[in-house]
């Protein structure tokens, strides 16, 4: 098996691959390593693919163009399955990542029994470019903490980074990253425990233009909350269901402030329990539950409603239940309806969960 892939995701990139590659490949031929480089590019309009086809001649180059398919994450995954080595490494075109720090990154894989190795900004020694403002920086690393919840590692976003491809293939059939970061995606998927972090010095792209827009960085946050649900699963619908919940108390005292002005308040009340019913459909099924979004529409909501009287049932007999039955809560007949409503969320959870929302 061929020891090495290097996949470089390209989009209008000519101009940086003629000096990219032939140094890609002295550092191979001086590390002594039996690679191939795959670059994924998506049917750019400038020279990109003629650049290929030009450089292939002197290097262990492939390239793969994609017709119909656009996206950094999807490009990489193409490139990842489509490649042959024992291990995969993954690298900007655009000279942001040195291609020198190659050889650190495969021996880190081979012998310090790293899960995935990342070729960092953020661990001592590494830099980002001198000409970064503020502004960018924040924002690198604002999204960095983002990512906390799922790694440890400093520099989770990077785009240079190996991983070993039995590693890879633990997960590559669940892979479904939007976005930039699917560095992150690799790390969580694939369960990687053992992160290496390998400082380099990051340069900014000298031609071409970066394509990461204000949407892309929204993306992120979408990316951030699908690998929340995988990773912590029914922790992470429960959480959103819950703070969802929360909301509803709110369009609830709020509908009834608003009503209660105008109608007698048993039809204000039914009314308000109504809409913040309703408001809270709507959020679950796009949000918490979004997976089950495509399902129709008013059934959903009909089951939502059941769901939510079988939550108000068991919240009222526990209630009833404990402050009947029990004299320590005859006193405490607050905490009894506490308990309940906790007991009625726990079954509307699991209802909603299973049944209304079920995939
Ligand atoms: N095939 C393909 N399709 N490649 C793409 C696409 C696309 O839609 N968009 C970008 N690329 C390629 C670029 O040609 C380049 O080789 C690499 O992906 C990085 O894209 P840039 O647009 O230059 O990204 P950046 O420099 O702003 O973002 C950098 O920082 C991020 C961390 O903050 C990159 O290093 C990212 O990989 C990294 O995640």
């Amino acid at each position: 098996m061929l020891q090495l892939s290097i996949i470089v995701p390209t989009y209008c990139e000519a101009e940086n691959l003629t000096v990219l590659i032939p140094r890609v490949n002295r550092v191979l031929t001086e590390a002594e390593l039996d690679a191939e480089i795959i670059v994924v590019d998506d049917d750019s309009p400038d020279e990109t693919i003629q650049v290929c086809e030009k450089l292939a001649e002197n290097c262990p180059l492939r390239l793969i163009t994609r017709k119909n398919e656009r996206g950094l994450s999807t490009a990489v995954i193409a490139g990842l399955n489509a490649a042959s080595g024992g291990i995969l490494l993954v690298m900007d075109a655009d000279l942001s990542h040195p291609p020198e720090k190659i050889p650190e990154l495969v021996s880190a894989l081979n012998q310090r029994q790293a899960d995935f190795v990342i070729g960092s900004r953020y661990v001592e020694g590494g830099t980002t470019d001198q000409s970064w403002g503020w502004f960018r920086k924040w924002n690198s690393r604002v999204a960095t903490w983002l990512s906390r919840p799922f790694t440890s590692a400093r520099d989770p976003l990077a785009g240079f980074f190996a991983i070993k491809r039995q590693t890879y293939l633990k997960a590559h059939q669940i892979l479904n990253p939007v976005g930039y970061k699917i560095g992150l995606e690799l790390i969580v998927k694939c369960r990687c425990r053992n992160v290496v972090e390998i400082p380099i010095e990051f340069t900014d792209r000298v031609a071409g233009s970066s394509k990461l827009s204000f949407k892309e960085q929204l993306r992120y946050l979408k990316h951030l909350k699908r690998l929340f649900d995988f990773k912590y699963q029914n922790y992470a619908y429960f959480t959103q269901f819950a703070l969802i919940g929360l909301t509803g108390v709110f369009v609830n005292l709020q509908m009834l402030a608003l009503l209660s002005n105008w109608m007698i308040s048993p039809i204000a009340v039914a009314l308000a329990i109504w809409t913040s019913m309703s408001t809270n459909f709507l959020l679950n099924r796009n949000i918490t539950f979004s997976y089950a979004r495509h399902k129709p529409f008013l059934k959903q909501y009909l089951s939502y409603c059941g769901s939510c009287l079988t939550g108000a049932v068991f919240n009222w007999l526990t209630t009833m239940v404990l402050s009947r039955s029990f004299q320590f809560f005859e006193k405490r007949i607050l905490l009894a309806a506490f308990i309940g409503i906790l007991v009625g969320m726990g079954f509307n959870f699991l209802l909603c969960r299973y049944l209304v929302f079920s995939k």
